[in-house]
């Protein structure tokens, strides 16, 4: 079976600036395709740029804003069509139940969800013209594993992400007719600085390198799921077979070991 990436390709990739998108965006420019790379702070993108000024455009901008994504756009239209976008941007806040605030609940549903359907909207007609031009073209949406699981203050990032995979499943039946595919990402707990700023154990914690490995892999074979790491995918999704009375106690359970944690070391 061909893959995608078998040979150079455009592509269009969001959150470039820092952790998973940028190791990423560094390991696709390495492999030599050519990218858009879009972020809110440009010198982390001009630094991937000067490794391959041939073939990576910087184009900064904030994705939940659609003016930005229009100057995005514009970069889209070249002799060579974009082939995949990978919408990756995103954030994690945390609710403190105490000091409940649903502008929590807002902020992470703003960035996750509207901000990647609008970067849909923006790059759905560049996929579009690929398709009319016989080439294969696809979606990837990074999402996560962390709503497969009611973990404490995760209320917002977990309803977001929940949103997202769901946005990106019916986006797949949609889309297919169109023979635009749709790929879901959901890691585990990798080493950022969105996860720098946990205070709470991450059981099987990956390298940045490692989790960018594994979508490029996961990418090169056409994979429409890429879930990592398996240790930690497969016993959430045991958990998730367990009656919910028993989900809700281990939840609970681990809520309270986190709030006694967090006074312990404030
Ligand atoms: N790290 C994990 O354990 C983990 C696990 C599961 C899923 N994920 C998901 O993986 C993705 C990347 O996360 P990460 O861990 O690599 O975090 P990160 O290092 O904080 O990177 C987030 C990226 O998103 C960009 N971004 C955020 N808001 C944006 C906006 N409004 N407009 C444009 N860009 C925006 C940031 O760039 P600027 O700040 O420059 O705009 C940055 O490049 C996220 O969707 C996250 O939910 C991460």
């Amino acid at each position: 079976m061909t893959g995608l990436l078998d040979t150079p390709i455009r592509l269009w990739i969001t959150g470039a600036t820092s952790g998973i998108g940028y190791a990423v965006a560094q390991a696709l420019s390495d492999r030599g395709h050519q990218l858009i790379i879009t972020g809110r702070r440009e010198d982390p993108l001009n630094t991937i740029a000067a490794r391959a000024p041939d073939r990576v455009t910087v184009a900064r901008g904030d994705t939940t804003t659609p003016a930005d994504l229009e100057r995005i756009r514009a970069h889209f239209d070249d002799p060579r069509p974009l082939q995949m976008a990978i919408l990756n941007a995103g954030t994690c806040e945390y609710l403190d139940v105490a000091d409940f605030r649903s502008s929590v609940i807002e902020a992470n549903i703003q960035t996750n969800v509207i901000g990647t359907s609008r970067c849909v909207e923006a790059v759905l007609p560049s996929l579009r013209a690929a398709r009319a031009r016989g080439l294969p073209a696809q979606l990837v949406i990074v999402s996560s594993s962390a709503w497969w699981f009611p973990f404490g203050r995760a209320e917002g990032y977990g309803a977001s992400k929940a949103a997202l995979t769901y946005f990106a499943h019916a986006l797949r039946a949609d889309l297919a007719a169109e023979g635009i595919g749709v790929t879901v990402v959901s890691p585990g707990f990798v080493k950022t600085p969105l996860t720098d700023r946990n205070d709470f154990p991450m059981p099987f914690l990956i390298s940045v390198d490692d989790a960018a490995r594994r979508i490029v892999r996961g990418l090169e074979r056409s994979q429409t799921e890429i879930q990592f790491p398996k240790r930690f995918t497969w016993i959430l999704k045991a958990i998730s077979a367990l009656p919910q009375v028993v989900i809700d106690r281990m939840a609970a359970s681990m809520a309270r070991s986190q709030s006694k944690d967090q006074e312990t070391h404030s």
